[in-house]
């Protein structure tokens, strides 16, 4: 009780104005963009492949068939397997004995200990084929559709990478321009000199509407104008005008919810519009989540949160980065403060992190930046579907900035579907495949 107490004094909630993403660096490689399939960097000649057998629910036996362009050696895998060698060290095929786990581990490194990726060339799952040089070659950005310009009505790709993207990302570190290439930064312009500053994150979820949070474009009441708000997309660096990927484009509206108050993290939200994105290898489209949606089914889910801000030593970043965090049930984060978080936690907003003694939190967040996750699609690849925008973080009292130890309030895109799609010129009713 009295610890409770203690932090319900010591604590308040912040608009939440940059990030920094703390913990070790995190490389993960995903072969063709797969869900199932993952390795992650342990250390700097050593890789961990995961294969996410969760995600096929009705499987009850599994050959894996992998084979990589270099000789590898692959040992220590969680369950008891049988392994056969092929190819001189370059071809695998395991078979994990007794009941399938929901995610299965092994080791693995280059034979000559060299730091590279351990490039996949063709990874077969109960004798499918899921990934190999022929289905890399058609993973253009044409083949996703969104470099074409539609009269029609049609179904389009998002929350999806270029390939030379999809399949290695950085996390917990300096991001790279096209690997979150929905993720943009809203500048605000001085309306007597021209000079921009950094304000906050946003997603673009369609060639015109970019969604960011409401307190991001307004003080109590007042809307910023548009003509003074600046979208720089395409970068993993909003300062460098000389990125290959780079668009900025002026505001040409604001739509605040209607709903939005400032205290409040119900509908803190605002759709900025702009003429117009091309979609690129750097610039395209996330997923929105909705109509139909259950918030039940997101805790203890793994996200997504990227952002320009601050580093670990809380110094600026001109530079993108990213991180993973763990979307809480209500419960975990009203007891940690009840007295905070009962004002903001409700069916339009939810909360995240790894809890006070992670040590891997975002810490500031990026206000207006996305909450994002890896949703299987039927062409076993992953799609990025937004479904938090960051509102508020916890401070300390007798502080300014995030306090990593708190959950970080985000409000729920999915309740607001409707409001989206109406302002935002979707011209399709879903946009995931
Ligand atoms: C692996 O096999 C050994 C001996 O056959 C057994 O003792 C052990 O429990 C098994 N481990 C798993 C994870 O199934
Ligand atoms: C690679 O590293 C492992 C573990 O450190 C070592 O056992 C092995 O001999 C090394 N191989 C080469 C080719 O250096
Ligand atoms: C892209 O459009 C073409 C025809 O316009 C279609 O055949 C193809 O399936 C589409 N690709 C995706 C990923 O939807
Ligand atoms: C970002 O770009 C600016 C301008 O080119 C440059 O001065 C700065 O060093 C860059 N930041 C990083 C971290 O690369
Ligand atoms: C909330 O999550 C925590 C930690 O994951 C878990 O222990 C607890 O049972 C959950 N509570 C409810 C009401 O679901």
């Amino acid at each position: 009780m009295f610890f409770n107490f203690l932090l319900c004094v010591a604590l308040s909630m912040l608009e939440v104005e940059s990030m920094a993403i703390e913990g070790s660096v995190l490389t993960r490689y995903d072969p063709c963009g797969l869900g199932v399939l993952q390795f992650d960097k342990v250390t700097a000649a050593e890789w961990r492949g995961v294969v996410y057998f969760e995600l096929y629910p009705h499987l009850t036996e599994v050959e894996i068939d992998i084979q990589f362009e270099r000789q590898v050696e692959l040992y220590g895998s969680s369950q008891n397997s049988t392994m056969s060698v092929r190819d001189d060290w370059h071809r695998f095929i395991l078979r994990p004995k007794g009941a399938l786990p929901k995610q299965y581990f092994f080791l693995l490194r280059l034979a000559d200990n060299s730091t590279q990726v351990p490039t996949v060339a063709n990874f077969k799952l109960n004798n499918v084929m899921l990934c190999n040089d022929a289905i890399k070659a058609a993973q253009t950005i044409d083949s996703l559709n969104v470099t074409t310009n539609p009269k029609e009505v049609y179904k389009q790709v998002c929350g999806r990478r270029a390939l030379e993207h999809a399949e290695l990302t950085s996390v917990r570190t300096q991001a790279l321009a096209g690997d979150w290439p929905w993720h943009v930064a809203l500048l605000k312009k001085n309306p007597n000199s021209d000079v921009t500053r950094y304000e906050c994150g946003g997603s673009i979820i369609s060639s015109t509407a970019v969604l960011t949070a409401g307190h991001c474009v307004s003080r109590g009441d007042i809307l910023i104008e548009a003509r003074l708000v600046v979208i720089v997309a395409g970068v993993n660096n909003h300062t460098d005008y000389n990125q290959i990927g780079r668009q900025a484009l002026v505001a040409r509206d604001i739509v605040l919810h209607p709903g939005y108050t400032d205290p409040l993290a119900t509908s803190d939200l605002a759709i900025i519009k702009v003429h117009k994105f091309k979609y690129t290898a750097f610039v395209q489209p996330v997923c929105l989540w909705g109509p139909v949606y259950s918030k039940e089914d997101l805790y203890g889910k793994q996200a997504t949160v990227v952002g320009f801000g601050y580093t670990e030593t809380n110094q600026p970043s001109d530079v993108l980065r990213s991180a993973y965090t763990m979307i809480q049930n209500d419960t975990t984060c009203l007891s940690y403060s009840p007295k905070v978080y009962k004002n903001l936690l409700n069916e339009f907003s939810f909360c995240a992190g790894y809890g006070p003694n992670s040590g891997i939190n975002p810490r500031n967040g990026d206000s207006g930046g996305g909450l994002v996750l890896g949703v299987l699609q039927s062409d076993h690849k992953i799609s990025y579907i937004l479904r938090g925008v960051l509102s508020k973080c916890g401070v300390s009292v007798g502080h300014t900035e995030c306090d990593p130890q708190h959950y970080v309030v985000y409000t729920d895109v999915a309740p607001h579907y409707t409001w989206l799609y109406h302002h935002s010129g979707l011209k399709y009713r879903s946009n995931i495949l």
